[in-house]
């Protein structure tokens, strides 16, 4: 799995993930009032966090890998240099009106309850959580054989986690808004219904109860 700056190069090179990010990124931009703040929560190298920061958004990043971090420093020098981005050692050293975790960083939790809890004390009044997870019904998976043999747990349980792949875990968009479902409200999932079948990423926008 690439990591730090080759993570950076690919996503920055790859005409379908880019499509996707603008996506998120439009999505999460409609959504923030003006001037609102934000923490990227898997902030990664900071592609999202410069295109807040560059359309008036203060924005908090919160990133676990080393490698990640300094391709960031690099990639938001200025932003960082002129306070317009600023790194937190951990999400509860901040609080912001949105919650942004693009690209699968939710896809590396087992379970989301702790993440929810902790994230309600970061989320102000009226804010909300926007993650972007992989789908686990996308049909352009169901070549492989981890897809294939994960089937039955899907549908029973709603999850399933592949051991190759880094322990990715999958959930059905009804396990994450159950864990959440304390703090939070899923207020919208896009694609949904039959779009989820040719869509390999599923927005999921939860909003501070
Ligand atoms: C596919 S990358 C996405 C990075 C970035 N959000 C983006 O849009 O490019 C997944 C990120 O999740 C981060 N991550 C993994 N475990 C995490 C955790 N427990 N808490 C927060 N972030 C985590 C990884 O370090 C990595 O940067």
């Amino acid at each position: 799995m690439h990591t730090g700056a080759q993570y950076h190069e690919f996503m920055l090179a790859s005409p379908r993930d880019r499509a996707v990010r603008e996506r998120f990124q439009q999505m999460a931009l409609d959504l923030l009032p003006a001037g609102a703040d934000v923490l990227d929560f898997g902030a990664g190298t900071g592609i999202d966090a410069k295109v807040y920061a560059a359309n008036g958004h203060p924005t908090f990043v919160y990133e676990p890998s080393a490698a990640m971090r300094s391709c960031l420093a690099r990639y938001c020098r200025d932003e960082m240099a002129g306070k317009r981005i600023v790194a937190v050692a951990s999400p509860l050293a901040c609080r912001a009106q949105a919650v942004t975790a693009n690209f699968a960083v939710l896809n590396h939790f087992a379970d989301h309850g702790a993440l929810f809890e902790e994230l309600s004390c970061v989320v102000r009044r009226g804010g909300f959580v926007l993650a972007s997870m992989l789908n686990p019904y996308y049909l352009g998976d169901a070549r492989y054989g981890w897809w294939r043999a994960n089937l039955v747990n899907l549908l029973r349980s709603g999850r399933y986690a592949i051991e190759s792949e880094s322990r990715i875990h999958r959930f059905a968009p009804r396990v994450v808004a159950r864990a959440a479902s304390p703090y939070f409200r899923m207020e919208r999932l896009v694609p949904h219904g039959l779009g989820l079948a040719v869509q390999l990423y599923m927005f999921l926008l939860l909003r501070l109860i």
